[in-house]
């Protein structure tokens, strides 16, 4: 099977300080490089093209099929994909609110029993590891679970040009191995998942509006 997996870019600065603004662009375009290479079905989620409405409400507290049409989109988008790449900056330690605020529209179940895998960066030495941290716990509780490996970028701007392609100097091929022993373990686990969500009759009901529905005794 040739798995569908959506790449969220978690950046939405697309102008002013500090320099260079939407790294995320560079990183977003290796991992959809990376994955078309191993016949992956990619489409990714811009949060600067998708309208959610403000202030924030998540799509459930619309009631069953009237939510706004961006959000009805991008949650069947998020229904029908197999798996999910989170790319995200770290903005003081965290995950982009950009992102996170993006994810928080939907409800676990649709995100549930699907892996995701987690890609950071920085313009500095750490890639972002610090909000990997956090996005571990973030996804797990969404329901899309990170596979073990994650992709760190320290100094992307140093890495990518603005096309998303390597600069000169840069070890390419290092760089591509590098993001694919995360991106197989997601292709690896989408492919199992989705077999599995197709033959398994004994899903746990998924924890849709009411706390009630967790069973928690
Ligand atoms: C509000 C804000 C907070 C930041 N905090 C951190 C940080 O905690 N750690 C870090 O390594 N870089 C931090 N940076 C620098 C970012 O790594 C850098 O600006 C990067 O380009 C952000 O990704 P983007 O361009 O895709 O938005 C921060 C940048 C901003 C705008």
């Amino acid at each position: 099977m040739t798995p569908s997996i959506l790449v969220f870019l978690g950046s939405e600065r697309v102008s002013g300080a500090p320099l260079p603004t939407r790294l995320g662009a560079r990183v977003s375009s290796a991992c959809l490089r990376r994955l078309a290479d191993k016949g992956v079905a990619t489409t990714q989620i811009d949060p600067v093209e998708v309208d959610a409405p403000h202030p924030f409400k998540p799509l459930f507290a619309y009631g069953a099929g009237k939510g706004p049409e961006a959000l009805d989109h991008l949650a069947d988008q998020i229904r029908h994909a197999d798996g999910y790449v989170m790319i995200s900056p770290e903005y003081n330690h965290l995950m982009s609110p950009a992102l996170s605020d993006l994810l928080n529209h939907f409800g676990s179940s649709l995100f549930s029993y699907k892996p995701s895998a987690i890609v950071t960066y920085s313009a500095g030495q750490w890639g972002g590891t610090r909000a990997a941290v956090s996005m571990r716990t973030f996804l797990s509780e969404l329901g899309c679970l990170p596979v073990s490996a994650m992709v760190h970028v320290p100094h992307a701007q140093d890495v990518f040009h603005e096309d998303g392609g390597y600069r000169p100097g840069v070890d390419g091929d290092r760089w591509d191995g590098y993001f694919d022993r995360t991106l197989d373990q997601l292709r690896w686990w989408s492919e199992a998942a989705a077999r599995q969500r197709c033959s398994a009759t004994d899903l746990p009901k998924a924890f849709v509006t009411n706390p009630t529905e967790r069973n928690a005794p």
